[in-house]
């Protein structure tokens, strides 16, 4: 069956099938409605079926719930009648569908039938149920715009995937994307920048060329009401305090004025780490609530992201201003202003009923017993986090920056950051052995982690992402055993199958001998590099 990700169990009866054709009626049972829709739509639109409602026996497609199951789990049938699919709830029922579309076979994948195919399926039985319930992608969408539609796309193939947590990585030093209606210039100015830059770091060029864009409030509105119905969760991220010259850029008040002409700042043109972050003031607290206030009325999700990551100290070590403040708040030193800047927000949200997220630097300096953490500079984080009884969101980067290079070969288009292959994907295991059984239930799962200095269209997303993410899908739901035991080869000969579905949904992924399979020379295949890479 070439399932991706691979099912808890599934078995198939050889010799007869059942066939969708155009009588084929949908019994949606109550509950069932979202399903129906998809099924509807987008079954519909690649068969040519009507997939209609209807009542029978024979010849249907019947979606139930079936309160036995986890919510997210799901049973499928294929018998000669038909197919029975029923969730333990409506979002085990969409996976549910997921996998009957990759049993249709990889024109079930496409937009519109193409004339003379069939859609025979094995008589076929399926129980399956995620491993981990948070199953996430995070896309930066700062650094390149991605226009909405390509945002929509991506949630598609998530679902694809059976993925459930988008990652919306919406603000940095490069840009600001997301429209706050009482700070008109966030987006005004901060959503552009004047050039980019490219090449190795060793002989940077810059592309001339204005790059920018951001999201209405109506477009955040529309791709989070997209992602809910295929089952996915938008978390926001405003990365704060650090990573913010795009914010200073439309309003200079929140930088370090007495250190540096903040007015004369732009939004950041170059990579790396941007000195200038955000002035320990109560003006820049009451600005960051009132960003928060809009973002809290646009996404429902429980974990608001509020970055931390990466926040040089040198202009608080230099403004009089912040060293007042920190004598006024009796703090130690630099670090405790970013943890004071933490705890705040992590106050705030709390106060509000959500709860904090953000990258690993937030642990120093401890946290609110619900806050959480994104593990990504190995897991020494996320492990200390879970100790501490906060959790975990798995994503270090030595396993799923899917920015990073997938081959040391000399033809990667790109070639930063170390190699990380679609094995090492594969093996990546999101709980840490040394944790107790106890510390390991902080784990809410795993998340690869997608950052765009160098992917500048929708094609070079596609080539970093995929295949990887196909391995990431199967480490995030499937329950593989310890990573040495894992079976790759089996995966690969998998792969077979599901790079014709990635084909009809049009994804632009790296071949898998590579994009200049003639230039590969035997023995580079696969090693690291050493030493720091060249464009990060
Ligand atoms: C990060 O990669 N700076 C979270």
């Amino acid at each position: 069956m070439d399932l991706i990700p691979r099912p808890g169990r599934a078995t198939t009866r050889e010799g007869g099938f059942f066939e969708l054709g155009p009588d084929t009626k949908v019994l949606a049972g109550e509950g069932t409605e979202a399903a129906d829709r998809w099924l509807r739509a987008t079954l519909g639109a690649a068969t040519g079926l009507p997939l209609a409602p209807g009542s029978g026996e024979d010849d249907v497609l019947r979606l139930s719930l079936d309160g036995e199951l986890d919510a997210e789990g799901y049973r499928l049938a294929v018998v000669p009648s038909g197919v029975h699919l029923a969730g333990g709830g409506p979002a085990g029922l969409f996976w549910g569908a997921q996998t009957l579309r990759q049993l249709l076979g990889p024109d079930a994948f496409r937009r519109a039938p193409i004339p003379g195919r069939q859609w025979r399926l094995p008589l076929t039985e399926v129980e399956d149920a995620p491993r981990f319930r948070w199953r996430g992608l995070m896309l930066d969408v700062a650094r390149h715009f991605m226009p909405k539609d390509g945002v929509l796309r991506y949630l598609d193939l998530m679902a694809a995937h059976k993925l459930n947590v988008l990652h919306f990585h919406l603000t940095d030093d490069q840009g600001w994307r997301v429209e706050i209606e009482r700070y008109p210039k966030l987006t005004g100015t901060g959503s552009w920048r004047a050039r980019t830059k490219f090449g190795h770091r060793a002989s940077p060029l810059w592309e001339e060329k204005p790059h920018g864009g951001h999201y209405t409030q109506d477009d955040i509105r529309e791709i989070v009401a997209y992602a809910a119905e295929r089952h996915i969760t938008v978390v926001p991220e405003i990365d704060l305090p650090g990573h913010s010259q795009a914010a200073i850029a439309a309003y200079p008040e929140l930088g370090n004025t007495d250190v540096v002409d903040t007015a004369g700042l732009t939004v950041w043109d170059t990579w790396g780490i941007s000195p200038n972050v955000l002035a320990p003031t109560d003006r820049t607290l009451r600005f960051y609530e009132g960003v928060f206030e809009e973002l809290l009325g646009l996404f429902p999700s429980e974990f608001i992201h509020v970055g931390g990551d990466e926040c040089p100290k040198e202009q608080w070590r230099q403004s009089p201003a912040a060293q007042a403040r920190i004598k006024e708040l009796g703090l130690a030193d630099e670090d405790e202003l970013q943890s004071w800047f933490i705890k705040h927000f992590d106050r705030w949200l709390t106060a509000r009923g959500r709860r904090l997220i953000g990258w690993d630097e937030i642990l120093e300096g401890g946290l609110a017993a619900g806050a959480a953490v994104s593990s990504w500079r190995g897991y020494a984080g996320g492990v200390a986090a879970a100790r501490a009884g906060h959790d975990v969101v798995m994503c270090p980067e030595q396993q799923v920056y899917l920015d990073h290079r997938q081959d040391a070969g000399p033809d990667e288009p790109v070639p930063i950051g170390y190699v990380r292959t679609l094995e090492d994907v594969y093996r990546f295991e999101p709980v840490p052995p040394e944790l107790t059984p106890e510390e390991a239930g902080h784990v809410l799962g795993p998340q690869a982690n997608v950052w765009t200095e160098v992917m500048e269209s929708p094609a070079r997303v596609d080539y970093q992402v995929f295949p990887r993410l196909a391995a990431f899908a199967e480490v995030a739901w499937s329950d593989l055993p310890a990573p040495a035991e894992r079976d790759f080869a089996g995966f690969e000969r998998r792969m077979a199958a599901h790079y014709r579905r990635l084909d009809a949904l049009g994804v632009a992924y790296r071949p898998p001998g590579g994009p200049l399979p003639w230039q590969r020379r035997p023995g580079v295949l696969g090693r690291p590099i050493d030493g720091r890479p060249p464009n990060k």
